[in-house]
């Protein structure tokens, strides 16, 4: 693919997106934007769009469209977005947004989106075993935590499960992917923009994949 990039990925809660992104932008000294990431460090800091934001994100409810819409905005407009590229991660999430997406980045528009599956079993199990680091954000699980009593190996904050991975957050948040997400999967596969790889193999033979894809693309 020529710069700048613009690479979009797509799936379930649970599905991989930000594993996969981060990889994905380190590799190619790419922008990681991942909207859940900017939303969390606004709750975190306790910015008024930070209190705000925490309400729908505790429920498992989606953000309102002309707030997260500026952010994007305001990110996208940056020179490392706009000379290397960049890889959305959990943006866009309705079809507003991804008009909107395509206006901002008008006349040509992303120039591929990755859609990962994962079977909806399998992104249970990870969202309710995942906990995360409050310091540096490092996902751990209850299969593999840190190496001890949940302080983080790398920076020795606490680990803790993410507030919308209870039960009630996570059958929400599905719920509103199945509504109002997935009808992005048709749309930008109209667009001819779309690829769909299986997300649920190993973390690096989707990395790999990934990366394959990526190359390919024009
Ligand atoms: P966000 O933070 O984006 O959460 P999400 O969409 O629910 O996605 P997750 O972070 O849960 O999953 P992921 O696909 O990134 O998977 P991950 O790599 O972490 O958004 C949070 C909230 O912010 C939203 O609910 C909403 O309120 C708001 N928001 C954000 N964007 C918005 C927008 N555009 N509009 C409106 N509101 C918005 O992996 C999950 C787990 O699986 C990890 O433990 C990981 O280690 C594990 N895993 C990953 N890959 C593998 C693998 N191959 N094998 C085994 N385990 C794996």
């Amino acid at each position: 693919m020529n710069r700048p990039y613009r690479i979009v990925m797509i799936g379930k809660q649970g599905a991989g997106k930000g594993t996969q992104c981060s990889k994905l932008a380190a590799s190619l000294g790419l922008a990681h934007i991942s909207t859940g990431d900017i939303l969390r460090g606004a709750v975190k800091v306790g910015t008024e769009f930070g209190l705000l934001a925490n309400d729908y994100m505790e429920r498992g409810d989606l953000v309102p469209d002309d707030v997260i819409l500026g952010i994007v905005e305001d990110r996208l407009d940056q020179p490392d977005c706009r000379d290397i590229g960049f890889v959305l991660d959990g943006f866009p999430r309705t079809l507003a947004q991804a008009t909107a997406l395509d206006e901002i980045l008008h006349p040509d528009g992303v120039k591929l989106v990755i859609n990962l599956d994962v079977p909806t079993d399998v992104v249970l199990d990870r969202l309710s075993s995942r906990r995360v680091c409050t310091g540096c954000g490092r996902t751990y699980s209850i299969y593999k935590p840190p190496s001890s009593n949940w302080t983080c190996d790398d920076c020795a904050h606490e680990v803790i499960q993410r507030a919308d991975d209870t039960p009630e957050a996570i059958s929400r948040r599905l719920a509103i992917y199945d509504e109002v997400t997935s009808p992005l999967i048709a749309w930008y596969q109209e667009k001819g923009k779309l690829v769909t790889i299986a997300g649920d193999g190993d973390f690096n033979a989707v990395a790999i994949e990934i990366a394959h894809l990526v190359e390919r693309a024009q």
